[in-house]
């Protein structure tokens, strides 16, 4: 009955193990869930105005599928200030958040049988659109937790359409160097692949500076699908507004997807996003402050164990190598969630074995007490 696409897709790891933690705080248990994937603060209170506002002036109807003028000028010129990229307003798509314009990407790339190239670990909707798109997911892996240009040119074929890059990254936290994205992008305008950038997590960053792919030069640029959002850097998860930035061609085919099949982002949700570029840096400021204290503390607590990992220099994730542990991660992070109490999201749904995602969008209070039990877990 359902079409043969659907069969490949398994159901969301992460979905799955916040169901499994949602029962059980629900039974009365006291979880520290360590699995959510959104900021735990609260939209600001400029962006929440605007909101209101929006629906006071009846701000209701349908706007233009890539949406309204006014916030695609405030995007044009924030990858301008920010990432050093020069786009027109129609090269600009708004979307129902940073996953329809990742989503819309894929359709628009690629045929049946086109393969893109995902490295490992990989956010977990990356394989289904890929998959849904009917082209072939093709992964590479290696301790650094991020693609080298070899493994990169090595995995390209004559059916490679697109690779995905996100950094930083869910679930490693890790950044690209500017170095590395340019040596990347040498080798995809040599070898003409396509590049999704997802750079959603650009404004939780501990060290370094942001660096788009696209802005390296001309040749990247028009090769390239440059995607962020409002949805991590405002706490704006479920507002749902994310964009793209891509050569008009791309652009074009992806406000046909979009107007045949969800139109435009909610109006009154491209208001506050909007607003959400007058929200005060300093406001921002403390909120990566408060997640670089929260780093901190997590990473002095891990080294007193066995778990190994990368020190994250963004987004607000560990990725955990567990191997000295349990090298199933599933069943390790079912047995922690069952005996501790405490929800990671096993590493197989990132498509490394052996890894534990440890979020903490959580209160010091909870992450105090969650690295207290798992470490008596280990122990
Ligand atoms: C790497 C990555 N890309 C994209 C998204 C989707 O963001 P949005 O809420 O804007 O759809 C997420 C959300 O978890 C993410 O982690």
């Amino acid at each position: 009955m359902i079409a043969d696409k659907f069969q490949k897709l398994t159901p969301s790891a992460t979905l799955t193990i916040n169901a499994k933690a949602n029962e059980l705080k629900e039974k009365g248990v006291n979880i520290v869930n360590f699995s959510a994937g959104e900021p735990d603060f609260n939209a600001p209170e400029n962006v929440k105005q605007a909101a209101i506002q929006a629906v006071k002036e009846n701000f209701s109807r349908y706007t233009a599928v890539p949406g309204i003028l006014s916030l695609k000028e405030k995007i044009q010129q924030k990858l301008k200030e920010d990432n050093n990229l020069s786009y027109s307003v129609d090269e600009i798509v708004i979307a129902n958040g940073a996953k329809q314009s990742l989503y819309n990407a894929v359709m628009v790339l690629c045929n049946k049988g086109d393969e893109v190239i995902i490295p490992c670990p990989y956010w977990v909707s990356y394989e289904a659109m890929v998959l849904l798109a009917e082209a072939k997911p093709i992964y590479t892996s290696n301790s650094s937790l991020k693609i080298t240009p070899e493994e990169f040119e090595n995995s390209v074929t004559e059916k490679t359409k697109a690779v995905f890059l996100n950094s930083p990254s869910n679930p490693t936290g890790l950044t690209y160097t500017k170095k590395e994205l340019q040596e990347l992008a040498e080798i995809a305008v040599k070898k003409n692949v396509f590049v999704i950038s997802d750079e959603i997590y650009e404004k939780i960053l501990f060290e370094g500076e942001h660096y788009s792919i696209a802005s390296y030069n001309d040749e990247i640029k028009n090769r390239t699908i440059t995607i962020n959002g409002v949805s991590k850097s405002h706490s704006m998860t479920g507002y749902r507004i994310g964009y793209s930035a891509s050569n008009k061609e791309i652009a074009g085919a992806m406000k046909k997807i979009q107007g045949h099949s969800t139109s435009n982002a909610c109006s009154i949700s491209q208001k506050a996003a909007l607003a959400s570029f007058d929200t005060s840096k300093e406001e921002l400021k403390m909120q990566v402050e408060e997640f670089r204290k929260r780093r901190d503390f997590i990473s002095k607590e891990l080294k007193e164990t066995k778990i190994k990992f990368f020190l994250p220099q963004g987004g607000f994730y560990f990725f955990l190598d567990i191997s000295e542990i349990e090298k199933d991660s599933v069943k390790f992070c079912s047995e922690l969630l069952e005996k501790k109490h405490v929800a990671l999201v096993p590493g197989k749904a990132f498509g490394m074995e052996s890894y534990a995602r440890l979020s903490y969008p959580n209160t010091m209070e909870n992450i105090k007490e969650g690295l207290k039990r798992l470490k008596e877990f280990i122990e």
